[in-house]
């Protein structure tokens, strides 16, 4: 067992050499039929997956993930371990590294994160958080770099909430791969002060630029990829105020008309249809959004087989 495990917290705990890796390994297990796919790699390897929040595609990807790699991968529920009687995140850590070569976690704060991976002797993997949603950042960029071939010259205009856990990570990933990201959203819901000066302290060294505007017809004009997110992420109480503020940032057909013919679209999944996005724009011919979700799968295993395999 290495003494300090690699841990995917945040975007900025793998090195650029291994965001490229994994996107890589990705390629190679997609081409795979599931049969080639189903590889040993993993055997007797065993996956905690903790879940204060409900998920589809993080669950299903990562639990399937896990299978196909010949390992083993255990869904903990919101009341199925002690956690839920009191018990500390930090002895949870302790106890699960006892029998499991991985944790994922989707929690509600980051701190739960940071504490899961303080005290695991095994590699913590982030399933979100209300600050960050890295598996979901590297599959989008995955995505994008497989439909684009190249992520030279990409301008990615995220639409809507701006200061949600996908805008963050997006924005962090981006920021270090040297693409340019547009954020158009609400002035009170866009970019933490936090992660603009850390993503704008980041893109100084890699050529990366990033706005901020409340304007989203004007941002979608230089858009090659167009990204919208619920506008009421887990956790949040304020429904009905976001609702009324985020309105005019709905990605429909008539806001598509004004981005250039070869822009894409993306979604990090569940959409609220007539929210965020219409059936028009998500159903749409520049939509790839059932591309991304699988991608999810591909993804991830690359990750799974980058920290578990080694570990
Ligand atoms: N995009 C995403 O993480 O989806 P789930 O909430 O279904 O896992
Ligand atoms: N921002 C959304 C993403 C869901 C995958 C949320 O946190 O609910």
């Amino acid at each position: 067992m290495k003494k300090h495990p690699q841990h995917l917290r945040h975007d900025l705990d793998l090195d650029i050499g291994t965001i490229r890796r994994i996107f890589r390994t990705a390629g190679e297990m997609k081409k795979k039929t599931y049969r080639e796919a189903a590889t040993k790699a993993l055997r007797n390897k065993s996956l905690a997956m903790i879940f204060a929040k409900p998920s589809t595609r993080t669950r299903v990807s990562f639990e399937v993930g896990m299978t196909q790699l010949g390992g083993h991968a255990l869904y903990l529920g919101p009341t199925d371990l002690q956690l839920s009687r009191g018990e500390t995140i930090a002895d949870t850590a302790r106890v699960l590294s006892r029998y499991v070569d991985g944790i994922m976690a989707r929690v509600f704060s980051q701190d739960d994160i940071e504490a899961l991976a303080q005290n695991a002797a095994v590699p913590v993997i982030n399933g979100l958080s209300d600050t960050y949603h890295p598996c979901q950042a590297l599959t989008d960029i995955y995505t994008i770099l497989e439909k684009r071939g190249t992520l030279k010259n990409l301008t990615i205009c995220f639409i809507g909430d701006g200061d949600n856990n996908v805008a963050n990570s997006l924005l962090l990933l981006s920021a270090r791969l040297g693409i340019r990201m547009i954020v158009a959203a609400p002035k009170e819901y866009t970019t933490s002060k936090q992660i603009l000066a850390l993503a704008r302290n980041i893109a100084r060294g890699t050529g990366a630029s990033l706005r901020l505007t409340t304007d989203p017809n004007e941002a979608v004009k230089q858009a090659d990829v167009i990204y919208t997110d619920v506008w009421v992420s887990m956790g949040k109480s304020n429904a009905e105020a976001r609702k009324k503020a985020f309105s005019p940032y709905q990605v429909n057909g008539k806001l598509l008309a004004r981005a250039p013919s070869h822009a894409l679209l993306m979604h990090c999944l569940p959409a609220h249809r007539g929210e965020e996005i219409t059936d028009e724009a998500i159903d749409g011919p520049r939509s790839i959004v059932f591309d991304q979700a699988e991608n999810r799968l591909h993804v991830q295993k690359a990750i799974l087989l980058e920290l578990l395999h080694t570990h």
